[in-house]
């Protein structure tokens, strides 16, 4: 019941961050890269991102047309990292979200540009002028999600997650990959929110940390899926980690272990979110779908 719940809150939020940035997209001057951009971002993907920010702001009292640029921003990204992670020099997947991916769509120099695209698309939404925060907040936030998604973020996770390919590496160094690859985004989320919430320095990192936990147990969970999921429900392709030699920890520790270390992390993920009682309810539960989900 709770999962079929979750289920319709993810849709009913995906549609509204869809209409948010079809509604961008057409203020803009239109170009061929629009119809891939789409493609790659709209009518698909659980937007779990969304919901994470959307709860959170719940549990710090920030109002939802705040909100709802970080959600634009966040999964405007999140695609960008995915059309990229799809492409033959990365991942080489050719199913996404029960469709082509888009450079199986589009071909792959359109795949580039358009995931270039919606990279500086999600800032273009972070900075416009309808985006009624301070400018003193716009800069954090947008310096926030340039660290968070590049070089020292999505990118630089990206990096490692290619160069531990066939490679033994230490718990650690998995886990760090891990983090920055899909914990950072995650952490951006919560950072943000504690921004426009007016927390202090402190509370904001805390609240970060707290993210990136979520996204390190949202990619250990995409882990176990690739190997017990079904590809009709994941709407990708299964056992790809293995066949690409990827080193997670599944592959190191075997999977009984490796979801013990996830059930421990959702403990200290959960026993964090106590404090904040009844207000914390909605992400409580997010967490727990996080793990226990099947698509
Ligand atoms: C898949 O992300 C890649 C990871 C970072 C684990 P999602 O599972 O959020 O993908 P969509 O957006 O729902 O398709
Ligand atoms: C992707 O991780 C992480 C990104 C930041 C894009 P995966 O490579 O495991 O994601 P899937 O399984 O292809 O969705
Ligand atoms: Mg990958
Ligand atoms: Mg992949
Ligand atoms: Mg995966």
């Amino acid at each position: 019941m709770k999962k079929q719940m979750i289920k319709l809150k993810l849709n009913k939020n995906a549609k509204k961050i869809d209409q948010f940035i079809k509604r961008f997209l057409r203020k803009q001057d239109n170009s061929l890269l629009v119809r891939p951009m789409k493609y790659g971002v709209i009518s698909g993907g659980k937007k779990i991102r969304s919901k994470v920010i959307f709860d959170a702001g719940k549990l710090l009292r920030v109002s939802r047309n705040k909100l709802i640029y970080i959600c634009a921003a966040v999964e405007c990204i999140h695609s960008y990292s995915l059309i990229h992670d799809d492409l033959p020099c990365m991942d080489n997947d050719d199913l996404r979200r029960g469709k082509l991916s888009t450079h199986k769509k589009f071909g792959e120099a359109t795949a580039v540009l358009a995931g270039n695209s919606l990279l500086t698309l999600s800032f273009e939404i972070i900075s416009d002028r309808k985006n009624l925060i301070s400018s003193k907040q716009k800069n954090e936030i947008i310096s926030l999600l340039a660290n968070c998604s590049g070089h020292t973020g999505i990118a630089g996770g990206q990096e490692l997650d290619l160069k531990f390919e066939n490679k033994r590496k230490k718990v650690n160094q998995i886990i760090d990959m891990q983090r920055k690859k899909t914990g950072k985004l995650f952490n951006f989320c919560l950072q943000s929110i504690a921004i426009l919430a007016n927390k202090n320095k402190n509370e904001i990192k805390n609240f970060g940390m707290l993210g990136e936990d979520i996204g390190l147990l949202f990619q250990l969970a995409d882990d176990f899926l690739d190997i017990k999921g079904s590809k009709k429900l994941i709407g990708k392709s299964t056992n790809k980690d293995k066949k690409n030699g990827k080193s997670t920890l599944i592959n190191l520790l075997g999977y009984k272990k490796a979801y013990k270390y996830a059930e421990n992390l959702k403990k200290k993920i959960l026993l964090k979110l106590r404090k904040h009682g009844k207000n914390a309810k909605d992400l409580t539960d997010t967490i727990e779908f996080i793990l226990g989900r099947n698509f």
